[in-house]
């Protein structure tokens, strides 16, 4: 046993700029049902999408920071823009309390590469995602002969973050964004945004039944499932662990499309301060 491991009994602490990320918190509950989760939404500064590197850094070290002094044993970034460029940030303001921290894109990257059969990939993501090149770089590492197609969705985790309202002009700004995927032949894609799976019918629609479309949450929960038992910081007992809610913005409408997203009560959600 690591003297300087995190405590055990901790919550496993997910952060993303808003809902998103209880994409992959679902994915965790499922997958290590026993552990206790705090979810942190940052919906004040929401969204990340179109912020700059320098400013992803700073959220992502805030809230890193902020998560494990109130105790954390280990970060999951839920947000594709967040970890594009402030993974490094967080691991190094972690590392500091003996916190691991796992990430959204290189699972997927992985995944990707391991289930498409012509090598043409597509790339859905926040502008942020794509301009930072953080799918090229991980996809480039899979050993394999890949054509990566990137497509930047500026407006589509805000039209989901307000509660995706089903109008023909949503409809339309989606398969715009599909367009260059089909014209790429593309037969797997990354939906490179946490809060796209929740338009997944919507996405396989304009994109053809064969494509597949990649997420990063079971793959996510895997690598945290690893670090936790490789750390001797699997959660102590079998019963069914806890959830709890943060945001920076507005709790009742961060409750409100929470409850719709992940499908479960959220309780009450705290409003957290984390200027610096
Ligand atoms: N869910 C976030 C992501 O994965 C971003 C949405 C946003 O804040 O722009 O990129």
């Amino acid at each position: 046993v690591n003297p300087s491991a995190p405590d055990p009994s901790l919550p496993i602490a997910v952060f993303d700029s808003g809902v998103g990320g209880l994409t992959v918190l679902h994915e965790c509950l499922v997958s290590l049902p026993e552990e206790d989760y705090l979810y942190l939404g940052d919906d004040a500064r929401f969204p990340y999408g179109a912020k700059s590197d320098a400013e992803l850094r700073e959220c992502s070290e805030r809230n890193t920071r902020y998560l494990v002094d109130r105790g954390a044993k280990l970060i999951v970034i839920a947000c594709n823009s967040a970890a594009s460029a402030g993974l490094e940030t967080a691991r190094e303001i972690a590392a500091g309390s003996g916190v691991e921290v796992v990430a959204v894109i290189e699972p997927e990257a992985e995944i990707a590469a391991a289930i498409t059969d012509s090598g043409r990939v597509g790339v859905l993501a926040t502008r942020a995602t794509v301009e930072g090149g953080a799918y090229l770089r991980a996809l480039g590492r899979q050993h394999r002969e890949l054509t990566v197609t990137q497509v930047a969705a500026p407006d589509l985790a805000a039209i989901i973050q307000r509660g995706f309202p089903f109008s023909e002009s949503v409809v339309e700004t989606v398969r715009s964004y599909c367009a260059p995927l089909r014209r790429a032949y593309v037969d797997t894609v990354i939906l490179g945004c946490t809060h796209y799976p929740l338009v997944a019918p919507m996405l396989q629609r304009f994109l053809g039944r064969q494509v597949r479309l990649v997420t990063a949450g079971h793959a996510l929960a895997a690598t945290a499932q690893r670090l936790l038992e490789s750390g001797g910081i699997a959660a102590p007992d079998t019963e069914e662990g806890s959830y709890r809610f943060l945001c920076t913005g507005n709790p009742a409408s961060f409750r409100e499309l929470g409850t719709r997203f992940l499908q479960l009560p959220l309780g009450d959600v705290e409003l957290v301060d984390l200027r610096t």
